[in-house]
């Protein structure tokens, strides 16, 4: 082993344009710490907010919130695990377990904390899960946050049962996950995508119902329809401004909706009649803890899942993954390998 990584560190003022690889001392894994030699990660939209600088961080942060890889070196006094052990990182490294806290979710992978971009990282030994038997660390680097979101989401937080319905959003990383698991788990999904390729693809991978949000813009009532009138149980919110009433609109009278993030520009306006009279749910989440993560690991094992994976890329081309992304042109997720 050299003592010389390769890594991402982000730029005085971040940009798609000016992402470089760069290298530098291979960190030592200090007491209770792990390095680890990463293999891959993957992107998602936070990533991407982060990289373009939307998300302000100081210049040499490393981006990227989804690492998977090897044990490279144990520190002081680590447990537990052993050199060569196939391991993924975590989104939040201190929240491993329990309800979220300030405290154990102000370190954030890729943002306030180092993330994956880089061929070495130290990590606490304790933000670790062991991969999936027989995944590759391609795959095993889309479970720590798009596949992580998408269990939460339909389990923890949603906590739907066979039978249930769902709206998913669009075929990007987490709606395809949340769509895999549910079909496992027996939920009824209705998707809404741009392109009738996609939801032809999405339809092949156990989608129930498929709507193009492009040519039937008002797609609540078209939804509300294919639940016989009644509305899904939970919706997943990822439009803003763009889906929020209408996704609200979709849900059954006392529905669920989770919002987890926005692709497009500006806050929604609350639809407060509609929420209100329907006593709708609403409620935010972020990814979710290590404890989480090693019960998702069990489960897509349990049930034989496997990511969908788009596209991979080599880490010098980080920008053009991201660019790849940005397109629509994808669908599930886009992996990187180092
Ligand atoms: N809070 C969390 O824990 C968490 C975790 C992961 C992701 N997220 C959020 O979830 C969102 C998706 O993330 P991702 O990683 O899956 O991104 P992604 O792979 O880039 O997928 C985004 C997809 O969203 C769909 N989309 C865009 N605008 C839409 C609209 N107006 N209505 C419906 N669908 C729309 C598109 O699907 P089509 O091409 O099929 O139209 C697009 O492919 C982002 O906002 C991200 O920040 C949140």
């Amino acid at each position: 082993m050299t003592d010389v990584r390769n890594f991402i560190g982000l730029a005085e003022r971040p940009s798609l344009d000016n992402i470089a690889v760069t290298q530098g001392p291979i960190p030592v894994p200090g007491p209770g710490e792990v390095l680890l030699r990463i293999r891959a990660t993957s992107l998602n939209y936070h990533d991407y907010l982060v990289v373009a600088g939307f998300i302000p961080q100081p210049a040499g942060r490393i981006p990227m919130s989804d690492g998977a890889g090897e044990i490279a070196a144990l520190g002081a006094g680590v447990e537990g695990w052993r050199v060569g052990d196939r391991v993924m990182g975590a989104f939040f490294p201190d929240w491993v377990d329990g309800p979220p806290t300030d405290a154990n979710n102000g370190a954030i992978s890729g943002e306030t904390a180092d993330g994956f971009a880089a061929d070495h990282v130290v990590v606490p030994a304790y933000s670790l899960c062991a991969m999936p038997t027989g995944w590759s660390f391609a795959e095993a680097a889309t479970l720590p946050c798009a596949g992580l979101t998408a269990w939460r989401a339909l389990q923890v937080e949603g906590r739907l049962e066979a039978g249930a319905t769902v709206l998913l959003p669009g075929s990007g990383g987490l709606s395809v996950f949340m769509l895999q698991i549910a079909k496992a788990i027996g939920i009824r999904t209705v998707m809404i995508s741009s392109s009738d390729d996609k939801l032809a693809r999405l339809k092949e991978l156990g989608a129930d119902h498929g709507i193009n949000y492009r040519t039937v813009p008002d797609w609540a009532p078209a939804v509300r329809d294919l639940t016989g009138g009644r509305g899904v149980d939970l919706a997943l919110d990822i439009g803003g401004q763009s889906t929020f009433a209408r996704s609200v609109a979709a849900c059954r009278m006392g529905g669920h909706l989770l919002v987890v993030g926005s692709t497009s520009n500006g806050a929604p306006e609350l639809p407060l009649r509609d929420v209100v009279m329907r006593h709708i749910r609403i409620g935010g989440m972020a990814v979710g803890s290590v404890a989480h993560l090693a019960d998702l690991a069990r489960f897509v094992e349990a049930h034989a899942i496997r990511p969908v994976i788009d596209r991979d890329f080599p880490l010098a081309e980080l920008g053009a993954a991201f660019r790849h992304q940005l397109s629509g042109a994808h669908m599930g997720k886009i992996t990187v390998s180092l």
